[in-house]
């Protein structure tokens, strides 16, 4: 927003934000923006991020506590939804921004995974969506009209060879939501996941061949690609009143690259790039 002033869309609203882990991270992005927009929330990250992360920084700038959790660990899950409870009473929405994979870490090619990293995967960053959401269901904290985003990646409709078994992970995390969702509706309560471009973050930088991949969409998306405060702003209209019915969806904050074929500057490219190889096979 070229002001910065917001337009009060979650007045009154609290939340519970998972996955800020310093500045760049689009879950911080999304923090600053509910708070310009008047909700209260609390934060969580797994206790090895408390440690090496900014985390008190934000909390400090947002007036939001920190609760540790790590979302494999159903115990802890279970705990954090209490204190929540204890913090806020209900709550209206929660948001999602978790990922990890030790195999993308490690560049290990998808032919030759090691399974209990890809278990490992798929844990942090898909099934801990339904963790999530089941104890905080359970707790008693979801409010009517409550709404859930997580944050997704476009691996899962198209492959992206570098981003390996995360591929596998964010249709499984955008099957969940889907999944879910469908069970929350009558209580009116919405589970969206936003499929974002590439940004620049910890999670987006240990991918090896992250740059490939964010180039290759800032060309391709008619709009380039959106950043982690565009992201912000879209996430908190879902967050708000004014999405009530969107759900089980995948919502693209891409520019448009997910439509996008060839325009004439990347043909024009291509042409030099290729062009004479092609006339030389002709
Ligand atoms: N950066 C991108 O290009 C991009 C694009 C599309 C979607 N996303 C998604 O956005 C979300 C946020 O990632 P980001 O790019 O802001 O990077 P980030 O590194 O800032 O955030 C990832 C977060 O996941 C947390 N996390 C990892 N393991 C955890 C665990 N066991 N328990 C609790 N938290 C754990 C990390 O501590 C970190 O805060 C992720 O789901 C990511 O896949 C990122």
């Amino acid at each position: 927003m070229a002001d910065g002033q917001g337009y009060g869309l979650l007045k009154g609203k609290k939340g519970l934000i998972f996955g800020a882990l310093n500045e760049q991270s689009i879950a911080w992005r999304i923090a600053l923006a509910c708070k310009r927009e008047g909700a209260e929330f609390s934060l969580s990250n797994a206790p090895v991020a408390l440690r090496f992360g900014e985390l008190d920084k934000l909390s400090e700038q947002t007036g939001a506590e920190v609760f540790p959790c790590d979302v494999t660990k159903e115990d802890e899950i279970e705990e954090l939804m209490q204190e929540v409870k204890e913090e806020h009473g209900k709550i209206d929405f929660i948001l999602h921004a978790i990922g990890m994979s030790p195999n993308v870490r490690k560049s290990d090619s998808y032919q030759k995974l090691n399974y209990n990293w890809m278990q490992q995967t798929l844990d942090i960053s898909a099934i801990s969506l339904h963790k999530v959401i089941r104890y905080a269901d359970e707790a008693g904290i979801l409010n009517e009209g409550s709404s859930i985003v997580a944050l997704s990646y476009i691996g899962a409709q198209r492959i992206f060879s570098k981003y390996s078994d995360m591929n596998d992970a964010k249709a499984l995390l955008e099957s969940v939501a889907r999944n879910y969702g469908s069970r929350l509706a009558d209580r009116g309560i919405r589970v969206n996941t936003i499929s974002q471009a590439p940004t620049k973050t910890s999670a987006g930088k240990g991918i090896k061949g992250f740059d490939g991949m964010y180039t290759f969409a800032d060309k391709l998306a008619p709009m380039g690609n959106p950043s982690a405060d565009e992201c912000a702003d879209y996430c908190v209209t879902l967050f708000s009143d004014l999405t009530r019915k969107v759900t089980m969806q995948n919502l693209y904050h891409d520019g448009g690259f997910v439509n996008a074929g060839i325009d004439e500057e990347m043909i024009n490219d291509l042409a030099k790039l290729y062009g004479e190889e092609d006339r030389e096979a002709e």
